[in-house]
């Protein structure tokens, strides 16, 4: 069935940008350069629409001549990464126009919606409060490396974007039209004329300032105007009960903390990200500030400020004549002088403009909140309350927000690294009996009593091995930043591939050596410094993610230090490696029951729950509509907050506009919302039964991926021969290496990697393998079961959201290319061996998904996704069949620089056409 066009205008503007694509091209390339394109252009589409004969695409690309192949590829990359542009223009005037129509009530993922979901009537005005008061969400930004596109790649097409919205304002006249066209082409030039690929790696510096864009860009403007109107709707749901809201969004970031196997995050690296952090948020401030001192001229004469404005600006250090009656000013000037004293204390400069007297630096960013707060109060007493809330209150909400710190960094380690470093240090301490040859419970009672002890295990006598160094270099770069800027500043600390209690121990020890830590002693308990965070990433270890935590809760010590630090115990939980580990279904299961279990045994020792989900954007990586994601959560495991990885191309996608990034925020903090209202018991007497078949066709579904990829014999050389993997790793799209080890196998391979390579090749295995066995085998059992089915889909919130993400990967499969890249295996029994594996699976999996969905179409509840994907497909399909050409010419040892540099740009062209890939 042919879906309506959702937005004729996205389609009439991805026309308008191909034809003036094509322009330049002709001006650029050459006429016949442009006829070749057409051509394939033409076969390309006419294939998928099926307006002309099948089979014309392969040969016309498979003999085209050495000159042509980077033009090909260039210009299919644009011709798809100008559509993207079309289509975001398009979501958000479709988003504008939506939110201006009266009357019509806002949707799931707006905080109107949210809100009045929350007040139904059905709670008391205290409870109300309560959960609205419970709301922080926190996006940490991650440098995975799945982001294919230059910065400058990235503004050229922001710059085309904003040519299109300023379209949309309107108000042109025939005039202004004839220059805007002529403003696009000229983008469309400069964009044919850069280099689309990045001459070498990106280094973490990049990484960190390349984050710092997005502060800018829209995070400065939309976090507090969220955070405004947060307050304002809870304002009226609890008629102003409640008088001070938290931040509900607060950013984090791992960029320059995370050196789980990037061994180039190093002590310097995160002093050099806490440090450029700091300096934006200092910088922000201190303008938003100066912007103050001019524009709050009110003058003595005509109103009158409270005494606690009169002193700050008595006590300001402006003695200008001509400001001697504007208290606010002179105000404004004494909290710019005061702040400029804390960033010269903390950063060693002043990132803007020198202060007009030196004061001393304010203690906390809590201190100049009071200040405003005081200035927004005298401001609201003379009648000038507006003033206050549309000038003071967004900076003072900046600086709740910000702090000085601007985001709180994560460090990341592999549980592996701690448990060396901690044996070499009990070692060299003169501990006898060796840490790596101690049970589970002699290293729990060993570490529990080094946190009891104020003795430090490290001696300035002693050499340390390089791992050891690096490691107690980076904590206490850490714990230098925290003294600096507050324990805000590194907030946090995950344990990669945790398994067991120790590995939380560990690095507790690990945190005391440089004072991030406090022993109990004297009779005063644990303090923690950072929240020290276990990341569960196995399926096994998933599972037993609940028991771990029960154990780690159940040590006295350590529950009464979470208690003391809040009451509240962060937990990772991550969907990459858990899909690598045992495919699509079987993750997701062990996902949502570890979840289930962790609420449990938290609950139990009374300690509040917080997840951190780190996922990624494509499908195989946990990626979807967030707000689907969050509101399918288990019920309890969402206590107002949580904290959510937010990577790659994702970061681009959602903040690189205001809008974008305004929805994208919304919408979390809204699922936040409702997700802590939602009715415990939703799933009823169905629940248990439920539970049941997710959890046997999760079994099932398992059995089959892991007998596929773990246990074919051959499977391997299969994935690498059939597939890019060797080839991305050498795109350089990041800082970190593509393998933990030097080793070909596929636990020791990156998750990233991994499922980017099955996005190339268009087969996506990590959005589906396994379910199709699992489905069609529960079918089998009887004709009651599809029933059963159908009614998971229609009442199980997180069953619908994994299907329907299911069925989006599945829509994005295409088995005819595909076969070309299983073509490329030279040993023809192998290729035949997996292959038909692989399609069969496929076959049931689309089989058995559209039985329960009742129809034919796999989009049935996405038409935006189907039309974009018709937008789009087209101009991918030559590039897939560029890449099979050259990956087989590469292969047979054409080692020319046009095979390999086509390689490159066919993965750049396809990664940032299919949107999520990595
Ligand atoms: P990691 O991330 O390899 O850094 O743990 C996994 C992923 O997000 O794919």
């Amino acid at each position: 069935m042919e879906h309506p066009s959702t937005d004729p205008s996205a389609s009439a503007d991805i026309r308008l940008l191909g034809r003036l694509l094509g322009e330049v091209i002709r001006e650029q390339a050459g006429p016949e350069t442009l006829d070749l394109v057409e051509a394939v252009r033409r076969a390309a589409t006419g294939e998928r629409r099926g307006t002309s004969a099948a089979g014309q695409l392969v040969p016309l690309l498979g003999d085209v001549a050495d000159a042509w192949i980077l033009p090909l590829v260039r210009a299919f990359s644009y011709f798809s990464l100008l559509a993207n542009v079309a289509e975001d223009v398009a979501a958000n005037r479709a988003a504008r126009l939506s939110r201006r129509k009266e009357g019509e009530a806002a949707g799931p993922g707006t905080l109107r919606h949210a809100f009045a979901h929350l007040d139904d009537g059905s709670r008391s005005r205290a409870e109300v409060a309560a959960v609205a008061a419970s709301v922080t969400v926190t996006p940490v930004l991650t440098a995975h490396p799945t982001e294919v596109r230059r910065r400058t790649a990235l503004d050229r097409t922001r710059a085309i974007a904003r040519l299109l919205e300023e379209r949309d304002r309107g108000g042109m006249d025939d005039i202004d039209a004839v220059e805007w066209e002529e403003a696009l082409r000229v983008e469309i030039l400069a964009l044919w004329q850069t280099a689309i690929l990045r001459p070498s790696r990106l280094r973490v510096r990049d990484e960190i300032n390349q984050a710092l864009h997005y502060f800018d860009a829209s995070l400065f403007a939309e976090i507090p105007k969220l955070q405004a109107d947060y307050e304002r709707a809870v304002a009226e749901v609890t008629a102003g009960e409640v008088a001070a809201v938290e931040p509900v969004v607060r950013m984090g970031s791992w960029i320059g903390g995370d050196r789980d196997g990037n061994p180039f995050v190093t002590a310097e690296v995160l002093a050099y990200a806490t440090e450029r952090q700091a300096s934006a948020a200092f910088a922000h401030h201190l303008a938003a500030l100066r912007r103050l001192a001019i524009e709050l001229s009110m003058s003595g004469h005509l109103v009158r400020a409270t005494p606690a404005v009169e002193a700050l600006a008595d006590s300001s250090g402006d003695t200008s004549p001509f400001r001697s009656n504007e208290p606010y000013r002179r105000a404004m000037n004494g909290c710019y002088a005061r702040l400029a004293a804390s960033a010269l204390a903390a950063l060693g400069t002043i990132p803007e403009a020198e202060p007009r007297a030196r004061l001393e630096p304010y203690g906390s960013p809590a201190e100049l909140v009071a200040d405003l707060r005081s200035v927004e109060a005298s401001l609201a007493l003379h009648g000038a309350g507006a003033l206050a809330r549309a000038r003071v209150a967004p900076v003072r909400r900046s600086v709740e927000v910000f702090g000085f710190h601007l985001t709180s960094m994560d460090l990341r380690q592999n549980s592996d690294v701690h448990e060396v470093v901690i044996a070499e240090l009990l070692a060299r301490a003169g501990e006898t009996q060796a840490y790596l040859d101690l049970d589970e419970p002699a290293r729990v009672a060993l570490l529990t009593a080094e946190l009891t002890r104020a003795r430090p295990l490290v001696s300035p006598f002693v050499t340390y091995s390089e791992q050891a160094t690096g490691e107690l270099a980076i904590l206490a770069e850490a714990a230098g930043a925290v003294r600096r800027l507050g324990q805000p500043a590194v907030a946090t600390y995950v344990i990669s591939k945790a398994e067991s209690v120790s590995d939380v121990l560990e690095v507790a020890v690990l945190c005391k050596e440089v004072g991030l830590c406090v022993p109990a002693s004297d009779g005063a308990g644990l303090r923690l410094g950072p929240s020290i965070v276990p990341l569960f990433e196995t399926i096994d270890d998933l599972a037993n993610a609940g028991a771990t935590i029960e154990a780690l809760l159940g040590l006295p010590l350590w529950r009464d230090a979470v208690l003391a630090a809040g009451g509240c115990q962060e937990v990772m939980v991550g969907y990459s490696d858990s899909n690598k580990d045992g495919g699509y279904l079987a993750s997701n299961w062990a996902l949502h029951r570890a979840e289930m279990d962790l609420v449990a045994v938290t609950r139990a020792a009374g300690v509040r729950l917080r997840i951190f989900h780190g996922r990624g954007g494509a499908v195989g990586r946990g990626g979807g509509p967030a707000y689907d994601a969050i509101v399918a959560q288990p019920p309890g495991s969402v206590q107002g907050s949580l904290r959510i990885t937010e990577q790659g191309e994702v970061i681009a996608a959602q903040y690189s506009d205001p809008p974008h990034a305004r929805r994208g925020l919304e919408a979390l903090v809204s699922a936040a919302l409702d997700a802590t209202a939602a009715d415990p018991d939703a799933l009823g007497a169905d629940r248990a039964r439920f539970h049941q078949v997710a959890s046997d066709l999760a079994a099932r579904s398992m059995i089959e991926y892991r007998s596929l990829v773990y246990e074919t014999p051959g499977f391997v050389e299969w994935f690498r021969t059939a597939t890019p993997v060797r080839e991305i790793a050498e795109l350089n799209i990041g800082s970190r290496p593509a393998s933990r080890k030097p080793s070909e196998r596929v636990e020791d391979l990156r998750a990233i990697p991994w499922v980017f390579s099955w996005s190339q090749s268009r087969l996506m295995v990590p959005g589906w393998y396994g379910a199709g066995t699992a489905l069609s085998e529960f079918l089998a059992g009887g004709p009651e079961r599809l029933e059963e089915l159908q009614a998971m889909q229609a009442r199980w919130g997180f069953w619908r959201s994994v299907l329907s993400n299911m069925a989006m990967v599945l829509a994005k499969t295409d088995l005819a290319i595909a076969a070309r890249y299983s073509a490329l295996v030279p040993d023809p029994s192998l290729r035949e061996a997996v292959w038909s594996r692989l399609r069969a699976e496929h076959q049931r999996s689309v089989t058995a998904l559209l039985s329960i969905y009742g129809g034919d179409d796999l989009l049935f509840d996405s038409p935006d996704l189907a039309q974009g994907l018709r937008n789009r497909i087209p101009y991918l399909d030559p590039l897939n069949h560029l890449q099979v050409e050259l990956l087989r010419r590469w292969r047979a040892g054409d080692r020319s620089r046009v095979v390999e540099k086509g390689i490159q740009l066919t993965l750049n062209g396809l990664a940032t056409g299919l949107r999520n890939s990595g």
